[in-house]
């Protein structure tokens, strides 16, 4: 199943982020509809990291929605239990972060500033809201006060700005460091950009020369364990987020563990074992979804094609993956391939998940004309945080 030799040395020291070491500088990235309990434990089982939840809204965290306590919700043996939370208004954030910390729900506390997606960014939310400086401080302020009372460290993610004439990264980020955030973490493309083309990783060289007292975090089009290698070399970013690489793959972190230990070590999973990831996965969603195996199975079906991508399995089959609706289905399915398949090589490997096109962000009419907040903004961010979906 691996490949092995061993050439010795670490790539980088441990993550520090405020009291917590991370001892393999690796972030799972927070992932809407991925990066749940199940998903996680089949991660972090591979390898060493920091396994972000799924983003949850300050909003509906205060109101405890149930499908918000479902998202922050951690197994026991989860450490540190990391969670991100997203916002538009400061007061809602400092409250949601009062809970998490009050209530001793997660060690690490990740704040959402990429989210790209149109119903997010035309209210003047998401990977636009950085352009509103003061907004920005305000709500990081807020977040950090409340955590700091508990020692618990708080990063913010970004992309680097609206389009590239209005790129907002660099600000940010010394505003997030000058509030006392714990790292910065950087998916190195516009709102613009969307998921087209290929990350920018010249951004996260200039931020991490902008940034010199806490760690800077490298994003964007990690495929490989050698994807995050060569960004730790070319940018000098002190870990890597790794987000769409891993769907379908959860042995990538094993993967990047060697890596960031000098060893060349490799998983290389033949079907049988991409079977049995994919049916201890439908067992794990089971549970985080309460014992629903329906909706369980309604949420484990869009992994197939990333488990399967590159593995000789007809149409017949990955369409019947498609729709299984019990996980005694699941096993059937999963059962009738030739489980004796040998890893693909690169066919297995490479982009996967979202990529979409450049589009010209919407953001709120006049949001470009001035980096100031207007009272009448305000009031419609906080309708942009009601029609995100994070719980
Ligand atoms: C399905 C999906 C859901 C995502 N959800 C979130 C999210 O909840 N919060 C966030 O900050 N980024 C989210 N992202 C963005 C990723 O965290 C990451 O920044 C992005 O995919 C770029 O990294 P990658 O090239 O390694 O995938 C999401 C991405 C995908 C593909």
């Amino acid at each position: 199943m691996s490949t092995s030799t061993t050439t010795g040395q670490r790539l980088l020291p441990p993550l520090r982020l405020g009291p917590l070491e991370v001892d393999t500088p690796v972030v799972l990235a927070p992932m809407a509809g991925v990066t749940n309990a199940a998903f996680r434990r089949l991660c972090r089982e591979n390898g060493g990291g920091l396994y972000v939840a799924e983003m949850v809204t300050s909003r509906a965290l205060v109101e405890r929605t149930p499908e918000s306590l479902r998202i922050i919700h951690h197994e026991p043996d989860e450490k540190p239990r990391s969670v991100q939370v997203y916002g538009v208004d400061p007061a809602t954030i400092r409250a949601a972060v009062k809970m998490i910390v009050d209530e001793d729900r997660a060690d690490h506390i990740d704040m959402n500033f990429g989210c790209p997606v149109p119903k997010v960014t035309r209210k003047g939310g998401g990977a636009v809201l950085p352009w509103k400086r003061d907004l920005f401080r305000d709500i990081v302020r807020a977040a950090v006060q409340e955590a700091s009372r508990k020692n618990i460290p708080v990063t913010v993610k970004m992309r680097k700005g609206i389009d590239d004439d209005h790129l907002t990264y660099l600000d940010a980020a010394r505003t997030a460091e000058k509030e006392g955030v714990a790292a910065v973490g950087l998916h190195a493309r516009t709102a613009a950009d969307y998921y087209s083309g290929t990350a920018d990783w010249s951004a996260i060289s200039r931020l991490k020369d902008a940034i010199t007292t806490i760690p800077v975090l490298g994003n964007g089009d990690i495929w490989a364990a050698e994807d995050a290698v060569r960004m730790v070399e070319e940018t000098g970013c002190d870990g890597v987020v790794v987000g769409r690489g891993c769907m379908g793959r959860p042995w990538l972190f094993a993967d990047l563990q060697a890596a960031f230990e000098g060893r060349e070590e490799r998983v290389r999973p033949g079907l049988r074992h991409v079977a049995d990831t994919i049916y201890r996965h439908g067992e794990l969603m089971v549970d985080t979804f309460g014992g629903d195996e329906r909706k369980a199975m309604r949420e484990i079906r869009k992994h197939m094609a990333w488990y399967l991508k590159g593995y000789p399995v007809g149409g017949e089959v990955r369409r019947a993956l498609g729709l299984v609706d019990t996980l005694a289905e699941l096993r059937a399915h999963l059962d009738s391939m030739d489980l004796d398949t040998a890893y693909p090589g690169p066919d297995a490997e490479g982009a996967r998940g979202r990529q979409g096109s450049a589009r010209q962000p919407a953001c709120p009419e006049g949001w470009l004309d001035t980096q100031d907040i207007t009272p009448d903004m305000e009031l419609r961010l906080r309708e942009a945080e009601l029609s995100v979906s994070g719980g």
